[in-house]
């Protein structure tokens, strides 16, 4: 059977082997005919220690995709760059560079806690990046798309009303505009890539079929954002996730143990976890 996307999780909550190291965050490397997209980097320089680990030589990137403009996804594009010292295109949208806040219990200290970019884009362009900032649909080939903003469509998907955005230091709810994910279209149906799935990953999906033309989803991978969902939500997606017929379902990352879990019982065998190390052929 013919490969049409590896993907290679280099970044994510759980480890699967030994030698790797895990940390709160995601970052997925997508090979798919003559590209190599690290979608989103992990928060420190897990990366670049987990694709040493792998055997994997990151100048074989060929461009960066940024999920979202949370810290745990864009934290490594330091050390990345600092590694790789080449000039590298990254695509992301323009709402990532908002000064976004995650509310925490007050005794934390501080309620509000800076979750944002923790770079400047002059010190990220001086390092090599070269930002193309998309709220559109970008195809990157005729098999690859990067989303661009996910419409709010589903009746249980709902935005984390624990995020907020610093705008002249006032606190707003953040909408995450910036929300999106990776497609990729194989003779088998959609790969859908997920970062966070801040806006859904149900809503994502159709999101996908919708830009893509094409309905049949062989596989859901990445962050779904389901661990602060309730059962309602978890089986709603079950059952949604079902009606797409999926074959694979690779949760990572904000996904959650009790998420995880039902969606391991229901899914059985299609169900894997994707975390570092993890290889995925499609
Ligand atoms: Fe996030
Ligand atoms: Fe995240």
């Amino acid at each position: 059977m013919n490969m049409d996307v590896r993907l290679t999780t280099l970044c994510d909550n759980l480890v699967g082997s030994l030698g790797f190291i895990g940390e709160w965050g995601l970052s997925i490397l997508v090979e798919c005919g003559e590209e190599t997209i690290l979608l989103d980097t992990g928060m420190t320089d897990s990366v670049v220690r987990n694709a040493v680990q792998n055997g994997i030589n990151l100048s074989r990137i060929t461009r960066i995709v940024i999920s979202h403009g949370h810290k745990d996804h864009t934290g490594g594009l330091r050390h990345l760059f600092q590694t790789l010292d080449t000039k590298l295109p990254v695509i992301m949208h323009p709402e990532a560079w908002a000064h976004k806040y995650a509310a925490r219990p007050e005794s934390t200290g501080s309620r509000m806690h800076f979750i944002g970019i923790p770079h400047t884009r002059e010190e990220l362009e001086y390092l090599g990046a070269s930002f193309t900032l998309n709220r559109e649909p970008v195809w990157i080939t005729d098999q690859i798309v990067v989303t661009g903003e996910v419409p709010m469509k589903t009746p249980f998907e709902s935005i984390d009303n624990n995020l907020f955005v610093k705008i002249e230091g006032e606190y707003k709810p953040d909408r995450i505009p910036d929300d999106q994910a990776l497609v990729v279209k194989t003779s088998k149906g959609l790969v859908v890539i997920l970062g966070c799935a801040h806006h859904g990953m149900i809503n994502t999906i159709m999101h996908a079929q919708e830009i893509t033309g094409e309905k049949k989803i062989y596989a859901v991978v990445g962050g779904t954002h389901l661990f602060r969902a309730g059962s309602d939500q978890i089986d709603q997606s079950i059952a949604k996730l079902e009606e797409f017929k999926v074959a694979h379902i690779g949760v990572s990352h904000c996904t959650g143990m009790p998420a995880s879990m039902a969606l391991m019982q229901h899914f059985k065998d299609r169900f894997f976890f994707n975390h570092v190390g993890k290889v995925m052929e499609f």
